[in-house]
């Protein structure tokens, strides 16, 4: 399953320069870190075209978000086989360029598989014709995809940092490694690979989004630049939206929240929350699993207003901006000792250059949804301090 997913990806420790212009994408070895909290956003379920895109990455950007992470849809773009339709809805382009307008970084995600709960998780219905075996290296597949991606790298090409949004470029989606039950996949991913570097795809990281942390395409044939994969907070699924999990009974914003709590503390950079917009499944887009709206408790509504969510998002990306030292800030030590309050778990993260401490402060199970009162004993410049 896809929905409802944290993009996470980790860095090494990067050092921090006091210069605020970037010259290659935030968190690119020897530049300056940022920490990047996505938003995901699919074009294609808000079919009104760029100018519902441009407000929806305005509130987005709004809450703090500074990218948006975007899957483009194979089947919408071709669904003839041999006839590329990018008009409109289906632009890519045109998304990139409204993301350009507003201000906001974009992590493109052409496909080929998005998953996205959506039929045949975006390849086109004339691709179950195929004899080959899909996402493997076997030619009549190769030549299938190859005119769509080399479209999509096209027109991601003139809007690479720093001419454009676009940091990162995702190859394959929730792909597996070559395996003796598996033939000819990191072969098919070297050749995604391939395409989208022969088309100029040059300035920004390649990247592959790894259902778990399996460690796919993190090393060996079909290795991408950046490592990302998907974290399921409180075990939502989607096709049981009522169930969280330990959380189950509690409200899902809250829970949500929680899940993002521990990313913090394990030191995540750049972290994707899906979905921050999810918009419709119309048409015959919805995947049997799924309803039609695709909004999965977002901070923004299907109509586009702001549910509560929105406004704790906004609080964590704010703090992510004006905190950069959680860039370069690792778990030292967690527990329940820094509080008066054994129903709270704290994370220390420590190893900053300017010697500050950050203290990622949490209920200690998702079954406490009562408010907990509790003091927190912290180390300071100044010495150690009691909160309040
Ligand atoms: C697919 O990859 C396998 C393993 O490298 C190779 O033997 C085979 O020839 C490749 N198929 C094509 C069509 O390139
Ligand atoms: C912890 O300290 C707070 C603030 O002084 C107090 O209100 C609360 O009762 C204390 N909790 C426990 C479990 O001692």
């Amino acid at each position: 399953m896809d929905c409802l997913r944290s993009l996470l990806f980790f860095l090494p420790l990067l050092h921090l320069a006091a210069i605020q212009t970037y010259t290659s994408p935030p968190g690119s070895p020897g530049q300056q870190a940022a920490f990047v909290p996505s938003g995901e956003f699919h074009p294609w379920r808000l079919p009104s075209g760029p100018q519902a895109w441009k407000d929806v990455l305005e509130r987005m950007k709004a809450a703090g978000f500074n990218a948006a992470s975007v899957y483009h849809h194979w089947g919408v773009t071709e669904p003839k086989q041999g006839s590329l339709n990018f008009d409109y809805y289906r632009s890519h382009s045109d998304f990139y360029e409204a993301a350009k307008e507003v201000g906001i970084f974009v992590m493109a995600k052409p496909g080929l598989y998005i998953n996205a709960e959506t039929t045949a998780g975006g390849f086109p219905g004339w691709t179950t014709n195929l004899a080959a075996k899909a996402r493997t290296n076997a030619t009549e597949w190769t030549n299938a995809w190859t005119p769509y991606l080399t479209a999509a790298a096209k027109a991601v090409a003139p809007f690479q940092y720093s001419s454009g949004p676009i940091i990162t470029v995702q190859a394959e989606n929730e792909f597996v490694v070559t395996s003796s039950s598996n033939p000819g996949r990191s072969e098919a991913m070297v050749l995604a690979e391939n395409t989208l570097r022969n088309n100029d795809i040059t300035k920004v990281p390649i990247t592959h989004n790894d259902p778990g942390t399996n460690g796919r395409f993190a090393s060996g044939l079909g290795m991408v630049d950046w490592y990302m994969w998907d974290g399921y907070p409180n075990g939502f699924q989607c096709s049981n939206t009522e169930l969280w999990g330990e959380a189950a009974g509690e409200s899902k914003e809250e829970a949500l929240i929680r899940g993002e709590g521990s990313n913090y503390a394990s030191g995540v950079v750049y972290q994707n929350l899906y979905m921050t917009f999810g918009g419709i499944n119309w048409g015959n887009f919805a995947e049997l699993t799924v309803y039609t709206s695709y909004d999965y408790v977002a901070p923004i509504k299907e109509d586009r207003t702001l549910m509560p969510k929105y406004s704790e998002i906004k609080l964590q990306s704010h703090f992510s901006h004006t905190s950069p030292d959680i860039l370069v800030s690792t778990s030292s030590t967690a527990g329940t000792t820094f509080t008066n309050n054994t129903n709270v778990y704290t994370t220390l993260l420590t190893g900053a250059p300017s010697g500050s401490n950050l203290y990622v402060v949490r209920q200690t199970t998702n079954k406490n949804t009562s408010p907990v009162t509790f003091n927190l004993n912290i180390d300071t410049t100044q010495g150690a301090l009691t909160i309040p």
